[in-house]
């Protein structure tokens, strides 16, 4: 053990720790690395847990160091498993019919395995591996020593390393996941699906979430200057006091320093201790969804001279609050909520969302005037955060279970500590529908969660998303803000007059159901039209909940369930749909018509919007519901050129007329004061002809994260996307990068989203065996290429234990052939289940290497020394302790070149979606589809050059 010594001297402290562990002078030792590239990865729980509860280090199977990975597949994170899977009419409805979770056993447990080097001078420092999540039940192991079990697939948690890290060698992460439970009652995907990082710290630093920054104004409504609170937690794991000066400066979006302060601690050894710090900063330019303004507060931590951490947090100036009476507040003023509840999941990526899919999607819901955002039912990834600070959208962020036992406390601690910090978080909700919300016991439950959250965060309220009516008992008792799910009408108007000094919220509304571009129901294709037209008995149609709302401003306006369709809960009918169909947009992100009510009522400009689609063969001279979504005051309507009559527009309305179909164009003209303001047409299209390729974005980042989110389109002659297509279309990528995923946002295709190709390798198994015992492990005889077996007794290799008892040796041999065309492949390795407890191995007579742990699976290339035609294998085994030898199978694991996957999907009414990711070399990707009968697009993607995140390599 190194010692630090700390020397104090008059207030100046001269502290010396370990030279590697502390950065030179005034160099900051702080890193944060990504981990989520170039992970193994096995489905099967043929191991167990790996843990040993008898002897620290030493866990088993892929948990242990030295485990052979080579056969296991590569994967990058986020990585989600069940979306790989196919559909399954027996697999939970709930859960989008993925065979994953109870009675699923052999698809619901993966090991993942990443190897890496740590360099010397990271000796000293701490060591955290951070996983933003995992679905779940994970178990993580590092250099074979167990780090930490974490049960919630939500939250996040990190390991502190330090300890069992080999610096200056090769340090093994093993993370067993297990989904057999589930948490949720929709998609929740399985493994681990969020990031993991690596983070390295000096010995006296800014410890884990240890900084919370927030604004103070004199009055309600912000003026003047703001008031900024900084709390800094030091952690000091040196054997010593420590001193140290925290230095703040707040930077505004230009890079300027706007204000600064300081604050000094004295630390014990192994000590935390939290510095506040309040510091002025005048004329704050402040933070709204309109106006998403963040600043940047540098922390700098210097002791004995040196800057020894630094730490760099956004946040952004805004007061929130709910009242009563005025509804929800944001900087001092009314500001009504337009919000969604959202799952997290995505077409082609199921739960595993590359950070820029956030982005995509949270624009998406600005563009129909959606400020709000609710994280039902579960704390989301920090990005997703991050994609709200930075675009400008509230968020309702919600814990997953309520509870106030230590685990679930501790999980309520880790989400408010993580999230505080962040503009866009306005408001926390402790839970969803819970069973026990009206019981006195859930009302005290709710009380304890509430106080933690007010310690913890003096800034926010809290609500729970209560799925009662006028019912004060339990929880709503106590609550900050009543939430409301449902119960429109009535209830609401009584419970605010009996409880008038509580505010309140639409913690969650509509669930109204439809299906992009279809406009009839239909149960046994799973469709619901996407007329207005359709809730289940709980829920209502979008215009019923928004008028009702809109018309109580004490509400605060609400959240509509939901932004997004997702996977699971595929209401109003179970399979063959496998999502749901509460979206106002699909899992792709194509916007159904009601995305455009929303944009007429929560937008802020004319607008003007149309359905159905115009084109309906055989349907000539047959009545057709028209409808027209707009804000304007009077909107007309033509049928190719013709009048059909002028109607004003009621607000927080639509329009409708029975129109007569005949093929061409039929329009609308949206006037405000006699003037023509917004129009919208659709038009008979005529055959699907040719397919359509449009990105997100003109290029993306070769950063080896980055996606394009492209748009596949099925295109008549005019270029006009055909609403009723349904093509197959093939696809194929050149360039750097790769497809993530497909989907076409309808709710009941059962294509795959992902193919992942074959990873070319075949596995042989090589049984029967003969064994004889022998003296000694040296130089034996008995593994030359021609050594006779005669009388050597058969052996079962494929058992878990035996044949040898402790302290015995013996040799193991077997016969085999090898075709020519096999000695071609690219590898060959002989992969043995177990060899318990040493051995060495030989083929034809050399050597090729040898085992010294029982657990680690050892497989060694043997390529060079395989023959065509009679072969033979020799393995020297000692058994040191219980009864051990061969076991646990020997296969010969051939490996081709892999076969790419044909990556193809069709459109659903004339759209699909292609998710291309970059690599981290900068070139261009070109996406290519074909279908047949069609003219194939290519579409030409620059992926242009940038510094790739800082990644463990
Ligand atoms: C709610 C529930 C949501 C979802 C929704 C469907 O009661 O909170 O998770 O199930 O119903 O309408």
């Amino acid at each position: 053990m190194r010692f630090t010594v700390c020397l104090v001297i008059a207030g100046l402290s001269l502290c010396f720790w370990p030279a590697p562990g502390r950065a030179a002078e005034g160099v900051v030792s702080r890193e944060r690395l990504l981990l989520d590239w170039g992970w193994k990865f096995h489905l099967g729980n043929e191991w167990g847990t790996g843990e040993d509860l008898a002897k620290a280090g030493s866990s088993v199977g892929p948990a242990s160091r030295d485990f052979n990975d080579a056969v296991w597949r590569t994967v990058d994170l986020p990585h989600d498993w069940a979306i790989e899977l196919p559909f399954d009419r027996n697999a939970d409805t709930s859960h989008g019919f993925k065979p994953v979770g109870p009675g699923f056993a052999t698809n619901s447990v993966g090991w993942y395995r990443r190897t890496f080097t740590l360099p010397q001078q990271d000796a000293g420092k701490r060591l955290w591996l951070e996983f933003d999540g995992a679905f779940r039940d994970s178990r993580v192991y590092v250099n074979g020593y167990f780090v930490g079990h974490h049960e919630s697939g939500y939250s996040s948690f990190r390991y502190d390393i330090t300890d069992v890290a080999n610096c200056g060698g090769r340090n093994t992460v093993a993370a067993r996941v297990d989904a057999t439970q589930f948490e949720g009652w929709f998609y929740e995907g399985a493994g681990i699906y969020r990031h993991v990082w690596l983070t390295k710290t000096g010995r006296l630093a800014v410890a884990p979430e240890g900084l919370f920054v927030y604004s103070k104004f004199k009055s309600p409504v912000p003026a003047g200057p703001a008031e900024i609170r900084v709390e800094t937690r030091l952690d000091n794991s040196l054997e010593a006091l420590a001193e140290c000066t925290v230095r703040c400066q707040v930077i505004d979006a230009a890079g300027k320093t706007v204000a600064e302060g300081n604050g000094s601690a004295r630390l014990g050894a192994f000590s935390q201790r939290t510095v506040r710090q309040s510091i002025q900063l005048d004329s704050p330019a402040l933070w709204s969804p309109d106006s998403p303004t963040l600043y940047k507060l540098l922390t700098a931590v210097e002791s004995g001279g040196a800057v020894v951490d630094r730490v760099e947090t956004e946040f952004g100036v805004r007061t929130v609050g709910f009242d009563a009476e005025k509804g929800f507040l944001l900087n001092g003023k009314p500001y009504v909520l337009k919000g969604t509840c959202n799952h997290q999941d995505h077409a082609g990526v199921g739960a595993a969302l590359p950070d820029r899919l956030q982005y995509f999607r949270i624009a998406r819901l600005k563009e129909m005037g959606d400020n709000a955002y609710r994280t039902s039912h579960n704390p989301p990834t920090p990005e997703l955060l991050q994609a709200c600070d930075r675009l400008g959208m509230l968020v309702m962020d919600e814990n997953r279970l309520l509870g106030s036992d230590a685990l679930n406390l501790d999980r309520l601690e880790r989400l408010v500590r993580r999230d505080r910090n962040h503009p866009s978080v306005a408001v926390w909700s402790i839970a969803n529908e819970e069973g026990e919300q009206t019981t006195p016991a859930g009302g005290r439950v709710a009380q304890t969660m509430q106080g933690l959250i007010h310690r913890l965060d003096p800034t926010r309220q809290v609500t729970m998303a209560a799925n009662v009516g006028n019912t004060f008992a339990g929880l709503n008792r106590i609550i900050d803000v009543r939430g409301w799910n449902y119960h429109i009408g009535r209830e609401m108007d009584n419970y605010h007059a009996a409880h008038p000094v509580q505010p309140n919220v639409g913690s969650e509304q509509a669930s109204t159901v439809c299906t992009r571009g279809i406009y009839a129901n239909d149960r046994q294709a799973g469709y619901v039209s996407a007329y207005d037209d359709n809730a289940p008995p709980w829920a209502h149609t979008t215009e019923t909940w928004w008028k009702f709302f809109a018309a109580r401003p004490w509400l605060s306006g609400g959240f509509a369930w939901t932004g997004f369709d997702y996977r699971g809960e595929p209401t109003p009918y179970g399979w063959p749909c496998i999502n749901s169909h509460f979206g106002i947009l699909d899992t792709c992100g194509f916007p159904k018509d009601n995305f455009y009510y929303y944009l007429a009522w929560w937008g802020n400009r004319p607008m003007a919007h149309l359905l159905p689609h115009w084109t309906w063969p055989g349907k000539e001279g047959q009545q057709i519901d028209v409808r027209c979504f707009s804000n304007c005051q009077e909107v007309e309507l033509f049928l190719n050129g013709q009048s059909l009559g002028k109607q004003s527009m009621p607000e927080n309305s639509h329009l409708a007329w029975k129109v007569n179909y005949a093929p061409g164009t039929l329009s609308v003209k949206g006037c405000n004061a006699g003037q023509v303001v917004a129009e919208d047409k659709v038009e008979t299209t005529g055959p699907a002809a040719a397919i359509k390729l449009t990105p997100d974005r003109p290029a993306i980042k070769a950063d080896g994260q980055d996606v394009s989110i492209i748009t596949v389109a099925v295109t008549d002659d005019h270029g006009r996307v055909v609403p009723v297509a349904g093509n197959l279309a093939e696809f194929e990528l050149s360039g750097l990068g790769r497809i993530l995923g497909v989907g076409n946002g309808d709710p009941s295709c059962h294509e795959p989203d992902v193919f992942i190709g074959t990873p070319g390798a075949r596995s042989v198994p090589l049984d029967s065996w003969r064994v004889k015992e022998v003296p000694d492990t040296k130089d034996r005889p008995e593994v030359a290429k021609e050594f006779s077996v005669r009388n050597w007794r058969r052996v079962d290799v494929r058992a878990d234990f035996g044949p040898l008892t402790p302290g015995q040796c013996a040799v193991f041999r077997k016969q085999f052939t090898v075709q020519p065309s096999d000695l071609s492949a690219t590898n060959i390795l002989l992969s043995f289940g177990m060899i318990d407890d040493e051995g060495w191995v030989y083929v034809n007579g050399q050597f090729v290497g040898e085992s010294h742990d029982y657990s680690s699976s050892p497989a060694f290339q043997v390529g060079k020394f395989l023959e065509s035609g009679d072969n033979t294998i020799a393995v020297v085994v000692k058994n040191n302790e219980g009864e051990g030898g061969l076991n646990k199978g020997v296969a010969l694991v051939i490996q081709e070149k892999p076969v790419l996957a044909n990556w193809k999907r069709s459109v659903f009414n004339g759209l699909a979606q292609v998710i291309v990711q970059s690599a981290k070399q900068a070139g261009e990707l070109k996406l290519t589809a074909r279908a047949e009968g069609l003219a194939p697009a290519t579409l030409t993607l620059p992926a242009e050059a940038c510094a790739p995140p800082p990644a463990v390599p």
